[in-house]
């Protein structure tokens, strides 16, 4: 497959876990790196698109070219996508956003409770920041998901596609060794409205290299 040429195209990609603080010290998240949306960022500037780059608390450098926006936790990451989705032709959303959060984020560090040896904590839902893209009636990008799966993989991943209104979802297996968070690797299936595509396990740059191609045949095909 060709290098697709994305010159004059604009790309908005999350990538990276959400954390997200109950107290000064503590916070909520996710075994995600960031590797796979940072790989996903470098691939579409390479074929020539300019890029946006919507990132949690990683450990990575931000890819030549690429625009970066830092953020912390799910409704901050859901501002940074919704101001780059305006602008944008494609919307990725590789990032393990937080689910929940909790209720309130103590202003002091939380105690012991004394005498219990049981606590609980109140969580409320985060927004669904990809599935807001899909729904929007103007100004709406070709909108892609991930879907991070332990168990029925391809069922759960069709369930979030149909569900989020999405145009294209990738669905990967996070149960499995050497794929999926924080491995070099992933090995994904791509599901549309029209079919899947099972890819093989790669490394991720080059999984992302395939996954531009594909996305960019559905999102400019005439
Ligand atoms: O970062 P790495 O270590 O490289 O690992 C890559 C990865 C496993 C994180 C990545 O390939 C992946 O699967 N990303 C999606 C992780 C996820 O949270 O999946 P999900 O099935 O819970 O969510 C489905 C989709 O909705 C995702 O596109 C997610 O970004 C999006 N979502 C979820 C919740 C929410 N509040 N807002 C969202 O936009």
């Amino acid at each position: 497959q060709p290098r697709a040429d994305l010159r004059g195209k604009h790309f908005a990609i999350t990538a990276g876990p959400t954390r997200e603080s109950l107290d000064p010290v503590r916070y909520l998240t996710n075994h995600s790196s960031g590797k796979m949306g940072f790989a996903l960022a470098a691939a579409a500037r390479r074929a020539g698109a300019e890029v946006t780059l919507i990132a949690g608390p990683v450990n990575l450098p931000t890819p030549a070219g690429v625009k970066r926006v830092d953020v912390v936790d799910a409704r901050e990451m859901q501002e940074a996508a919704e101001r780059a989705a305006d602008l944008c032709d494609v919307f990725i959303a590789a990032a393990a956003v937080a689910d929940f959060r909790p209720e309130r984020i103590a202003q002091e560090k939380i105690k012991k409770s004394d005498g219990s040896d049981r606590d609980t904590l109140a969580l409320v839902k985060n927004p669904d920041i990809v599935a807001g893209i899909a729904a929007r009636n103007e100004r709406r990008p070709f909108t892609v998901g991930f879907a991070a799966e332990t168990e029925k993989v391809l069922e759960h991943a069709a369930g979030k596609l149909s569900r989020k209104k999405l145009d294209m979802i990738i669905a990967n297996d996070v149960s499995e060794a050497d794929s999926g968070f924080n491995s070099e690797r992933n090995r994904v299936t791509v599901l549309d409205p029209s079919g899947r595509t099972e890819l093989p396990q790669s490394l991720k740059t080059a999984l992302a290299e395939q996954l531009i191609g594909m996305i960019a045949a559905q999102a400019f095909s005439q």
